[in-house]
């Protein structure tokens, strides 16, 4: 089975306007389909460092002497960047979220369709998983993660019916946290319920938003004048940072102003909002959640 469908491909690499000889960042490798994009459009000179916190993605590394994959959380982008050296860079690109290859493995617990122990984690090295969420987690914890992250309006209910269940017996596998919130999955909307759920629970193991605002608090730093930073998203939480961070610099608020009343930003925003085209939604089902935005370094 294919490890990834690179989606909007075409618009996001060129989104990173490469110039020969630069040095760029794909912050989340995965299958490597926008890293070997990156790389045709690269010179002999030209540098390119991968990024992907899961073990399963380093099976896809390349070998070309202009890149090099590190396997590190995208959070650390800076630190790990200097380890080798580089303190700026031309162009960055995020394409966040979870890999059609995490998906589709059962026991990697990220997919509805299966039974599998309740795991989630794209670090298999990280000590925490859903296991420890759903049973460890108090239950104000959890209500605030499917609220959040999930934005079900029956959260405080599903986290008490969630808490009293472990206390009979743990919740360890999927087919048992189904079981647990059955009556809160209408037969007609048991999937769509059901994938925020678990999308709930996957932000919260996998830090998420943390990750995302660490990273993109780091992005003006490293980017040189005039340097690209584009980013897919596939929710509304992220998406929501990303938008703006790139038109006020930070998340919330609004930044100060200079002495002629303009906002003081690092990034300027670089064209609209791309979403991928309907042919490619019907060819890759799980673009159809995406949105790229891309901004310059000022
Ligand atoms: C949607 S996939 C990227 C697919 C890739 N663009 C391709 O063309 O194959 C997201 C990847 O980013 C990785 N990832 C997600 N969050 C990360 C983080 N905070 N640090 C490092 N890697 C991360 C995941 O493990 C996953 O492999």
């Amino acid at each position: 089975m294919e490890y990834h469908n690179p989606v909007l491909l075409k618009e996001t690499v060129d989104g990173l306007n490469i110039k020969e000889g630069g040095v760029y960042v794909d912050v989340t490798f995965g299958g490597g389909g926008h890293s070997r994009e990156i790389l045709k459009r690269l010179g002999d000179k030209g540098k390119l460092f991968a990024f992907d916190q899961d073990a399963d993605a380093l099976e896809n590394t390349l070998e070309d002497d202009r890149f090099v994959l590190i396997h590190e959380n995208f959070r650390f982008i800076k630190r790990f960047l200097r380890f080798y050296g580089v303190k700026k860079v031309d162009g960055i690109l995020a394409d966040f979220g979870v890999s059609s290859h995490q998906f589709d493995v059962a026991e990697r617990g990220f997919s509805t369709r299966f039974e599998a122990d309740l795991d989630m984690r794209m670090n298999q090295q990280n000590k925490l998983s859903a296991f420890h969420v759903v049973n460890e987690y108090t239950e104000e914890q959890i209500k605030d993660v499917l609220l959040q992250y999930g934005e079900l309006r029956s959260a405080p209910a599903m986290a008490s019916v969630i808490v009293a269940s472990r206390v009979v017996e743990p919740i360890k596998t999927s087919e048992q946290l189904k079981g647990v919130l059955k009556k809160f999955l209408p037969p007609k909307h048991e999937n769509k319920v059901l994938a925020q759920i678990y999308q709930a629970i996957r932000i919260e193991v996998n830090q998420e938003i943390e990750a995302l605002k660490e990273f993109l608090l780091q992005t003006p730093d490293l980017l040189k004048k005039g340097g690209r930073l584009s980013v897919i998203s596939y929710h509304s939480l992220e998406d929501r940072l990303v938008k703006r961070f790139i038109r006020n610099g930070m998340f919330e608020g609004e930044p100060e102003k200079d002495v002629f009343g303009n906002f003081e930003v690092p990034l300027k925003k670089v064209g609209g909002l791309i979403v991928p085209t309907k042919e490619e939604v019907k060819i890759n089902n799980r673009s159809r959640s995406a949105k790229l935005r891309i901004a310059g370094k000022l």
